[in-house]
């Protein structure tokens, strides 16, 4: 057990899924995964372990914004010897071309501070994903009835933005969408040599203003849940 998970040792699997909320980890474990099990409640922030296709997968919940995500991923990889970290989370559109509904596999995530700011200082360190399974998911995902786009996507600690310049840059920039997780997940699975992605739907358009409707969530959140699954064990 750790400070914020549960689990037993030997109850988290080397490949894990983590979406920010936890009841998204519930519903995935319980839809994707055979024998799913909860290893973890503590403050709510669930996590199962299962297998798909006979691969044990965990999948936790990671909260919201890079100072939680930092906690989850720092513990599977410290405590439980995580090898695989994918993040499935929803983000919003920054371009013309990327529509509600489309996938978006983040190449790399710029950010203007994460967690680990503190070891780079003036360093502008670019987090980039994991090569092999960023390739394993667009071959997955092409092969889905999904729009995909595989680009640079934007960590921010600010959901309610009141610096709109901010974003203007970054779709001036070719940034695909906004989140607020990839780039503290991708700096701490380089620093640990271990492989991570971020595979994203987007829910929500910075340039139209639509949103996705709720009951339509679950369906697109579930082309994301196979395309990790699909790319992690590839
Ligand atoms: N996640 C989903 N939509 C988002 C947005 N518009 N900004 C930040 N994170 C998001």
């Amino acid at each position: 057990m750790t400070i914020h998970i549960g689990a037993k040792p030997g109850e988290i699997a080397e490949c894990v899924l983590m979406p920010g909320d936890p009841l998204r980890a519930e519903w995935a474990a319980q839809t994707f995964l055979d024998d799913a099990v909860c290893v973890n409640r503590v403050r709510g922030m669930l996590g199962y372990t299962g297998t798909w296709k006979g691969n044990r997968v965990t999948i936790q919940g990671s909260g919201m914004g890079m100072p939680s995500l930092s906690i989850y991923a720092n513990e599977l990889i410290r405590d439980y010897g995580a090898k695989t970290l994918i993040r499935i989370g929803s983000c919003g559109g920054m371009q013309d071309a990327v529509k509600i509904r489309d996938i978006i596999v983040a190449m790399t995530a710029s950010t203007l501070s994460t967690p680990s700011r503190g070891i780079f200082r003036e360093l502008n360190y670019a987090p980039c994903a994991d090569f092999g399974l960023l390739e394993a998911a667009v071959s997955a995902a092409r092969k889905r009835d999904a729009g995909v786009h595989v680009g640079g996507i934007y960590s921010s600690d600010i959901f309610y933005d009141e610096r709109p310049d901010l974003n203007e840059q970054m779709m001036r920039h070719g940034i695909l969408g906004v989140e607020m997780e990839a780039a503290e997940l991708y700096t701490l699975a380089s620093r640990h040599g271990i492989r991570a992605l971020a595979v994203l739907t987007v829910s929500d358009h910075l340039l139209t203003h639509e949103a996705l409707p709720s009951e339509d969530r679950e369906r697109s959140f579930g082309d994301m849940v196979e395309i990790a699954l699909e790319a992690a064990f590839a």
